[in-house]
């Protein structure tokens, strides 16, 4: 069976309470249409993050609110987007036809050696450090808009929410997509949720397809002014988020006791994930907040992908289509301990190998080179026998 480190899912869910919930009242819900407006939904969405429904908007997972989000970042003079970025913004803002300007992301800062220091000394890569901040934010003019991803994909690192504050403040859209902060506890989750009442052009996107495990049903909202909420539902079909999916988020927000039982898995889960793969020869590993780590290879991520796939059935996330990061780039989720076992071993074994063959590579070039030399050698003395037996014949006649 396949081991997908490439889908970054948590593997605790989906919680037993959404399963056992979705089981009870399957019979009940299918043959209906789901709640118009969805209000039950909306309302313990909203209550849990302290706002009322008016403020909220399900959608089919983040990517569909992706999609309603371009539209209106299509009426900007420009629209900021970070690279490398999850594939998906390019995707809606082009269909909605944005005029994209590219926001850098300087990867290699992150992978320098200070960093890695702390990473060494188990700095987990929880706190935001506004002293490497990998981006230059641009000026915003009320025209402008940009989508900010928080924390990042793939790099997972974590912006603070204070260092987005004054964009918010320039008066452009801002789109914050928090896919990936409730793995964070909330202690050290830098959301700027908080300030949807006081920033009309702010829009957070969540997802609940993540932290659940519930990519197959879709699920995610957003959090945003109600005018600007009342405009996308007048745009989109009616009845975009199935009745499962809607059950299954207000079950999934309730479940304390799931949401605590993976703060404390990560933390050591990752650790230990980001260690192992330390250890190993020709790669670096940068100590991102989310449930993903993005490794820097020494050697062809391709290569290492396709002979984890065919020898041991392990999926890694390459980044070939991260045009910033090519082939010297991958990522893979946090996972059980037993699978982070099975990756490290398959890694472990293939990259002996592949330093193994460029040793004997290296060798055969060395001996190459030796005998070589040994010829030119020969060549030169036999070139040099020649003048001096000319030489000598030369004297002697
Ligand atoms: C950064 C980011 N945002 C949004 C999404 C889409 O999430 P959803 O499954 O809720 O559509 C993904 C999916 O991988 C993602 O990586």
């Amino acid at each position: 069976m396949l081991l997908d480190f490439s889908a970054s899912i948590s593997p605790l869910g989906p919680p037993q309470s959404i399963v056992q919930g979705l089981h009870d009242q399957m019979g009940a819900v299918l043959a209906a249409y789901p709640s118009p407006g969805y209000g039950e939904l909306r309302a313990s969405i909203g209550q849990h993050h302290g706002l009322g429904a008016e403020w909220v908007l399900p959608g089919n997972g983040a990517a569909e609110l992706l999609t309603w989000a371009a539209r209106d970042l299509a009426d900007c003079r420009r629209v900021y987007l970070m690279d490398p970025g999850f594939g998906d913004y390019a995707r809606s803002l082009r269909a909605s036809g944005a005029r994209v300007e590219s926001l850098p992301l300087d990867v290699e800062l992150l992978f320098d050696a200070e960093l890695f220091l702390d990473a060494e000394l188990g700095w987990l890569g929880d706190e935001p450090r506004g002293a490497c901040e990998p981006l230059n934010w641009p000026a915003l003019t009320a025209d402008d808009g940009i989508v900010i991803n928080n924390p990042h994909n793939p790099t997972g690192y974590l912006f603070s929410a204070e260092s987005l504050r004054s964009l918010l403040a320039q008066g452009g859209l801002v789109v914050v997509d928090e896919a990936f902060m409730d793995f964070l506890p909330p202690e050290r989750q830098q959301s700027v949720v908080g300030w949807v009442q006081a920033f009309p052009n702010l829009v957070v996107l969540r997802s609940l397809t993540k932290f659940y495990s519930l990519a197959g049903l879709r699920l995610g909202y957003a959090l945003l002014h109600p005018d600007r909420a009342q405009r996308w539902q007048r745009w989109r079909d009616p009845w975009p988020v199935n009745s499962l999916a809607a059950i299954a988020g207000q079950i999934g927000l309730r479940d304390k006791a799931f949401q605590r039982k993976t703060w404390t898995w990560l933390p050591e889960a990752r650790r230990t994930l980001l260690s192992g793969l330390q250890d190993l020869p020709r790669l670096d590993v940068y100590p991102g907040s989310a449930n993903f780590l993005l490794v820097r290879s020494q050697v062809s991520c391709t290569q290492l992908q396709t002979q984890l796939l065919k020898k041991y059935h392990i999926l890694i996330r390459d980044c070939m289509s991260f045009p910033a990061l090519g082939d010297r780039f991958f990522r893979v989720a946090v996972r059980r301990s037993e699978d982070h076992q099975r990756l490290l071993t398959a890694l472990g074994t293939i990259l002996a190998e592949i330093q193994a063959e460029q040793g004997l590579a290296e060798q055969g070039l060395a001996e190459q080179n030796l005998a070589e030399q040994d010829l030119a050698e020969q060549d030169l003395a036999e070139q040099d026998i020649v003048p001096k037996a000319q030489a000598v014949a030369g004297e002697t006649m």
